[in-house]
């Protein structure tokens, strides 16, 4: 028998469906009311978008890409994540140029050859939001106000991680104190972190590796190596996030597992999912459109992890809805069929090809969560009725087959 590959789920539990799309309507309506409106862009990509974008020294470009040399020997590969794609797309229809603001928001699978475990899949969906043409940090604390009115939406508690990393005039400074530092542990870290030194040192700070972990609990924080600009875009988010009732934790080894942040990172976690537990994660990336050959555009956006989502949302009481149509006897079926395809034109409607006698047509219609089981027998056949039951009220009647 042929299965479906590690890590890709089938979603086909109605169940879980419901909550998927009715996540999705919650994140889009929310996204809308923000001033997003919807992007689409293809799930495979050049391989080279990635790899400047997301950073060759990531572990998604550097170990998880699901990359191929096409039929036409382009190098490609599925999409890791969305922002790439989105920036892409942004510099392609030369937004950059036009100038202005412009707020995208996205949801689709992801692709990453990850080793799976609960709440790591190797194709997962992402909710997402990128927003270009504005610098003011209120933009920034707009994505993380956004993600907290989904996640209250949806009934989902979380706590905030908050960090800064720093522009053009900290950053190489901090890295270069950072590397000093590494070296002078370098004997006891591990072979990865070894690595990481010279690729993209900051990625140190968010190795899962216990031993690493204590050791750099004595590195020096990047926060404390800001300069006046983005210290004082630092103090002001914090402000407007105290301002509106947002609470947040400052987690200065919070790096982010992609190369093109700057400035503000932030992350969504849930302490009931366990150890897989970001929910949520984004930040500004000022420097990125340039770097994909467009016209130097300030961005930020935010991407969430809808897998991890599912379990934790509560979802809304659901009403009945629509029709069960059945027959109580084979020569009914014909009408049956007719009738319920009338329903249809306005309303949701199902019925049964079998006969079957009224308690089991009422047991179905249960199952459907129909509103309405509308059943014909011999006496409704003969005398051109149906016999209705509404399932909220429990009331019963009898009506003309030209009336229902
Ligand atoms: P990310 O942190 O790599 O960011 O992914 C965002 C979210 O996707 C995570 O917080 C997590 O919930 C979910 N996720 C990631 N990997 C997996 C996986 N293997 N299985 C299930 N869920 C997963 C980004 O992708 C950035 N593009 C976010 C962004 C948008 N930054 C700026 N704009």
């Amino acid at each position: 028998m042929i299965k479906s590959l590690r890590g890709m789920n089938d979603i086909l539990d109605e169940n879980e469906y419901k909550r998927f799309t009715y996540f999705l309507e919650v994140a889009a309506d929310v996204a809308k009311k923000y001033g997003f409106h919807y992007i689409e862009t293809p799930l495979l990509e050049e391989t080279a978008l990635f790899k400047r974008s997301v950073g060759e020294s990531s572990d998604i470009v550097g170990k998880e890409m699901y990359q191929f040399i096409d039929k036409g020997e382009n190098d490609v590969c599925l999409r890791p994540e969305g922002t790439a794609g989105v920036v892409r797309a942004f510099i392609q229809k030369k937004l950059d140029k036009a100038g202005g603001i412009h707020r995208f928001f996205y949801y689709g699978p992801m692709f990453r050859y990850e080793r799976p475990q609960k709440g790591r899949l190797r194709e997962f969906h992402q909710f997402g939001v990128e927003s270009f043409g504005v610098a003011s940090v209120y933009e920034d604390a707009a994505m993380i106000m956004m993600v907290a009115d989904i996640l209250k939406k949806l009934g989902i508690g979380y706590r905030l991680q908050l960090n800064s990393l720093g522009d053009n005039n900290c950053m190489p400074q901090y890295r270069d104190s950072l590397v000093s530092f590494i070296e002078s542990v370098e004997e006891q870290i591990c072979e990865d972190c070894k690595r990481r030194k010279s690729t993209n040192p900051i990625r140190v700070l968010d190795c899962k590796n216990e031993k690493c972990q204590f050791l750099y609990e004595n590195a020096p924080k990047l926060i404390n190596s800001l300069c006046e600009g983005c210290e004082s875009d630092f103090d002001k988010l914090k402000k407007i996030l105290d301002d509106n009732d947002i609470s947040y934790e400052i987690d200065t080894n919070l790096v982010r597992g992609l190369d093109y942040y700057s400035k503000t990172a932030f992350e969504f976690v849930s302490d009931n999912i366990g150890s897989q537990s970001a929910i949520a994660g984004g930040g500004r990336y000022d420097r990125l459109v340039e770097f994909l050959d467009g016209r130097p555009t300030p961005a930020v956006g935010f991407a969430m992890g809808i897998e991890r989502l599912l379990e934790l949302i509560a979802m809304p009481e659901e009403s009945r809805e629509g029709y069960y149509l059945g027959a109580m006897d084979e020569e009914a079926v014909d009408t049956i069929v007719s009738l319920t395809h009338k329903k249809r034109a306005a309303d949701k409607a199902v019925c049964d090809y079998k006969a079957k006698n009224l308690k089991n047509h009422l047991k179905s219609a249960d199952k459907v969560n129909a509103k309405y089981c509308c059943v014909i027998g011999t006496n409704e056949m003969n005398e051109g009725t149906i016999w209705v039951k509404n399932l909220e009220s429990k009331t019963e009647l009898t009506i003309k087959r030209e009336d229902f």
